[in-house]
C-alpha cells in the first residue's frame, strides 16, 4: 500500500497554522479509502479497561505502606493498570548513603504490579527535592558523578520492569523567565539534564525516558522553556521519549491545556498526565476536560492520578481525587470514565517498551474497525503518513505501521523522501540513510504488532514533506 501526502499547495506554510492539520490529514488519508470506526464497543466499567480500549493506561501513585489496606488494594487492582511509587523510588529512598542502595519498599510495589498485571512508571532519578543529606552536601564534579552513578544503579536494578522513567523532575523555574530552576544539580552545569538522559538511555534502552514538571499545564513561560529544551534535544539527538505534565490543578485548567499537550506531541514525544489531582467545586467537570484533552491527543499515552482516595492525597483537606475516603466513586470518577469510553483510536497498540511484566494494551483500533476493503495479506503490513508538521525549513512526520490480519514480528517501511529533504533525527525506528529512498526498520520492542494493530515511528527532516511516500513490508 502506498500513500502520498498532499501536494505542496495543500501544505500549510507556517507551523503555527498547522494545529490539527496533521490529524486531519491522517484521517483523510485513511478515510478516503475506507475507515469505519468500530461502533463503540461495550463501554468498559473500570478506568484501566476503559483507557486500554484506546491503547492508553490509567494509573495512580502508590505508597508501599498502603498495599496492606484491603479497601485500598481492591480499588487499586480493579481500576488501575499503571503504578507510580509515590516516594519509594526517589533518591533519598533508594540511595540513603552514597553507593549503598535500598530497594526494599520500591521492590514491594513492583512485585505487587507484576502480580496484578500492572505496569510501572519510575519516579524519579534526578530532582532537587527529596535528596538524601549526602547529596545535598555535594557539588560540582562529585555531584555530577553521583547523579550518573545513581541513574546507572537504580535503572540497572529495575531494568526491563519500568515502562517510563521520570529521569528529571521539576528542573524549570516558575515565573515569567522560562529558565532553569536554581539547584545544586543545575549548578553542576547546564548540560546536567542531557547527561542524565544519555545515561538513562544506556542504562535501560527499553524504558521510555520522560521529563516531568508542574505548572506546565498550559502554554506559558515555564512550559515554553521545557518545550524549547525538548525541541533542542530532538534536534541534537539527545534521547527523550516523553514529557510528563503533573497537573496538580486548583479549580480549573488553562483553555490551551490540550493545545499545550499537542505542541509537545508534535515534537515527536509522548505526553502523559502524571500526577493528576483537582481541587475546587467544579472538580468533576475539570476531570472530564482533562481526560478529554488527553483522548484528543494521539500521543497522550495515559493518565495517572496522584493517589486513589481523598484520604490518600498529599493535598490534605482538598479532596482532589476520584474516590472518597470510604472508597466510593465520586462524580469526578464518572466524568473520567465517560471520557475514556468515548475515546477514539489512541496511541500505538504495541507495547512501547520491553517491559516483561504486563500484558499488552488492547489494540487501539480493533481488527473489525480496519478498512472495509480486502485486508492486507497475512504477515503483511501497511504504512501511512499519519501526521506532518511543516515549517519554513523542515518538518516532522509520523508514520503509522499497521499489521495485516496475521500480525508481524518485524517490519520495514520504505520512505521515498522528496528531493532536498534530509533526515536529521528519528525515533522508534532505525533509518538506513538520510535522503532519497530510506528504509526504516523496527526496533526490538516494536517489531511485533498484533493483527490489525499499529505502531508509530517518526522523523524530523530539513526540506519539504510534499510528495513523501511510504510503503511497508513485514514478516
Ligand atoms: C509528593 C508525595 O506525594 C508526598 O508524599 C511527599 O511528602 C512529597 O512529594 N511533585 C512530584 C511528586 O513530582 O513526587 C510529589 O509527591 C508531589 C509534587
Amino acid at each position: 500500500m502506498r500513500i502520498t501526502v498532499p501536494r505542496h499547495r495543500d501544505l500549510p506554510r507556517a507551523k503555527t497554522s498547522l494545529k490539527g492539520w496533521g490529524v486531519a490529514a491522517g484521517v483523510a488519508l485513511v478515510t478516503g479509502a475506507m475507515m469505519v470506526l468500530a461502533p463503540a464497543a461495550d463501554a468498559a466499567t473500570t478506568l484501566g479497561a476503559s483507557a486500554a480500549q484506546s491503547g492508553r493506561y490509567f494509573g495512580t501513585a502508590v505508597p508501599n505502606s498502603k498495599l496492606g489496606d484491603s479497601t485500598y488494594s481492591t480499588i487499586l487492582d480493579r481500576e488501575f493498570n499503571m503504578i507510580t511509587p509515590e516516594n519509594e523510588m526517589k533518591w533519598d529512598a533508594t540511595e540513603p548513603s552514597q553507593n549503598s542502595f535500598s530497594f526494599g519498599a520500591a521492590d514491594a510495589i513492583v512485585a505487587h504490579a507484576t502480580a496484578h498485571g500492572q505496569r510501572m512508571r519510575g519516579h524519579t532519578l534526578a530532582w532537587y527535592q527529596q535528596q538524601p543529606g549526602w547529596v545535598q552536601n555535594l557539588s560540582g564534579t562529585a555531584l555530577r558523578n553521583a547523579m550518573i552513578n545513581h541513574i546507572n544503579q537504580v535503572m540497572a536494578h529495575y531494568k526491563g520492569k519500568i515502562y517510563a522513567w521520570d529521569v528529571v523532575n521539576e528542573a524549570y523555574a516558575d515565573g515569567t523567565g522560562g529558565g532553569r530552576r536554581d539547584s545544586n544539580l543545575q549548578r553542576t552545569g547546564n548540560d546536567w539534564i542531557e547527561v542524565a538522559f544519555r545515561t538513562a538511555r544506556a542504562a535501560d534502552p527499553a524504558a521510555k525516558l520522560c521529563y516531568n514538571d508542574y505548572n506546565t499545564d498550559g502554554v506559558n513561560a515555564k512550559s515554553t522553556g521545557v518545550y524549547n529544551m525538548v525541541q533542542d534535544f530532538k534536534a541534537r539527538g539527545v534521547p527523550i521519549d516523553c514529557v510528563g505534565f503533573q497537573s496538580h490543578i486548583t479549580n480549573s485548567i488553562p483553555s490551551d491545556y490540550q493545545a499545550n499537550l499537542q505542541r509537545f506531541a508534535n515534537l515527536g514525544v509522548d505526553v502523559q498526565i502524571t500526577e493528576l489531582d483537582v481541587s475546587g467545586s467544579n472538580q468533576a467537570a475539570v476531570y472530564g476536560q482533562i481526560t478529554q484533552a488527553c483522548m484528543n491527543v494521539t500521543r497522550c499515552t495515559g493518565i495517572t492520578t496522584w493517589g486513589i482516595r481523598d484520604s490518600d492525597s498529599w493535598r490534605s483537606g482538598e479532596n482532589p481525587l476520584l474516590f472518597d475516603a470510604s472508597g466510593n466513586k465520586k462524580a469526578a470518577y464518572t466524568s473520567v470514565l465517560n471520557a475514556l469510553n468515548a475515546a477514539g483510536p489512541g496511541p500505538s497498540s504495541s507495547p512501547s517498551t520491553g517491559t516483561s511484566t504486563s500484558p499488552s494494551p488492547s489494540p487501539s483500533v480493533s481488527p473489525s474497525s480496519q478498512p472495509s476493503q480486502s485486508p492486507p495479506p497475512s504477515g503483511g503490513c501497511t504504512a501511512a503518513v499519519s501526521s506532518v508538521n511543516q515549517w519554513n525549513t523542515g518538518f516532522t512526520a509520523t508514520i503509522r505501521v499497521t499489521a495485516g490480519s496475521a500480525g508481524v514480528n518485524a517490519w520495514t517501511v520504505t520512505a521515498n523522501l522528496p528531493s532536498g529533504a534530509t533526515i536529521t533525527n528519528s525515533w522508534n525506528a532505525t533509518p538506513s540513510g538520510t535522503s532519497g529512498t530510506v528504509r526504516f526498520t523496527n526496533l526490538s520492542y516494536n517489531g511485533h504488532i498484533d493483527g490489525g494493530a499499529y505502531t508509530e515511528f517518526g522523523f524530523q527532516a530539513n526540506g519539504n514533506a510534499s510528495g513523501l511516500t511510504v510503503s511497508c513490508s513485514g514478516s
